[in-house]
């Protein structure tokens, strides 16, 4: 990984200042419904660079740009049918449409790619930013490969000295990344805080499903899909109805475990929790997590727990 020099990372809560560090071209991490960003402008090159460099992001890995409004979204891509539909039915929100992008933005930013992931936060804090600034760039705030960051603590403890500030506004609300849609046909790319149920109920079809490329690691057209993409330092074992000696026991529902997404079986609380607790349960220890249905945001929480226990 890229190790920058150095630095001291504010923490702010002042909107207006974390705007002019952006407009300067600096990196602010800053919190929208689904985990923290590591926001740039935009439209500067040189910034969009950056964040590359303090994540040890490939380059060839494209990143989300977050607007303030279905306007700007428009000026930077073409939005086909099935994204005005599901923009309308979800934005502000956790969802990302990959779409035909105009001529508008820095190669980088799409790692030269000929679409670009477009979102509107519903985070009155990232949107009143975002109002400022104008379109900005933001991967999750986090090094690659590690789990995305709930709290500005987590982002602190992945980027702290490497960016130049992060907009504190508490814990996230959703817990997940943004589900990604891309087309020709509607595609689900990534599962994520909107339900893929929610999705198809709105464009009235099923959503196709992307066949990510098996041992495919530069895959640029499999988002999110390299294998290990999340994982804690000790092994992971899934749907885990009893702990062996040893491992620590995350439960869900009715399987208590040492410690538990949701005791209620409550898929929501699961999502807000998962990464906090995957942070809080990776001490190296060997971790068995219990089983966690399928439908709603399970699949997306299953998706993480997946990478989090694939080889590496
Ligand atoms: O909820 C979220 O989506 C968060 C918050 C900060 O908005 N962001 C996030 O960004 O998760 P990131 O970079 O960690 O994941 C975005 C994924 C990446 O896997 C990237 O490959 C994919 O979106 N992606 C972005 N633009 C793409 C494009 N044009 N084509 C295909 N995949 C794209
Ligand atoms: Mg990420």
């Amino acid at each position: 990984m890229t190790q920058g020099p150095q630095r001291h990372t504010e923490r702010l809560t002042d909107v207006v200042r974390a705007a002019a560090l952006l407009r300067a071209g600096e990196l602010v991490a800053f919190p929208t419904e689904t985990v923290y960003g590591l926001g740039a402008d935009a439209r500067n090159s040189a910034a969009v660079a950056r964040i590359f460099e303090a994540k040890g992001r490939p380059r060839f890995n494209p990143l989300i740009v977050h607007v303030p409004s279905l306007e700007v979204a428009r000026s930077l891509a073409e939005l086909p049918d099935w994204a005005e539909a599901l923009t309308a039915a979800f934005w502000p929100g956790a969802l990302t449409v990959v779409v035909p992008r105009r001529a508008a933005l820095p190669d980088i930013v799409t790692a030269g790619m000929a679409t670009v992931g477009l979102r509107l936060p519903a985070h009155p804090l990232a949107l009143e930013l975002l109002e400022v600034t104008g379109p900005l760039a933001a991967p999750s705030a986090n090094p690659s490969g590690r789990v995305s960051p709930t709290t500005a603590d987590h982002v602190m403890a992945g980027l702290g000295g490497r960016i130049a500030a992060v907009l504190d506004g508490g814990p996230t609300e959703v817990g997940l990344e943004s589900t990604i849609i891309g087309g020709p046909e509607p595609t689900l790319l990534r599962p994520g805080g909107i339900p893929a149920e929610a999705i198809e109920a709105a464009l009235g079809a099923p959503l196709r499903a992307h066949a990510p490329a098996a041992n495919a690691p530069t895959a640029p057209t499999a988002p999110g899909q390299l294998a290990s993409h999340y994982a804690p330092s000790g092994p992971v074992r899934l749907d885990a109805l009893t702990a062996q000696p040893g491992e620590v026991h995350l439960g869900f529902g009715p399987v208590a475990g040492d410690v538990s997404l949701s005791e209620a079986g409550d898929l929501h609380e699961a999502a807000a929790r998962l990464f906090s607790l995957l942070r809080e349960l990776d001490t190296g220890a060997p971790i068995a997590v219990a089983p966690v249905p399928e439908t709603g945001l399970g699949a997306a929480i299953n998706d993480r727990l997946r990478r989090a226990a694939a080889p590496r």
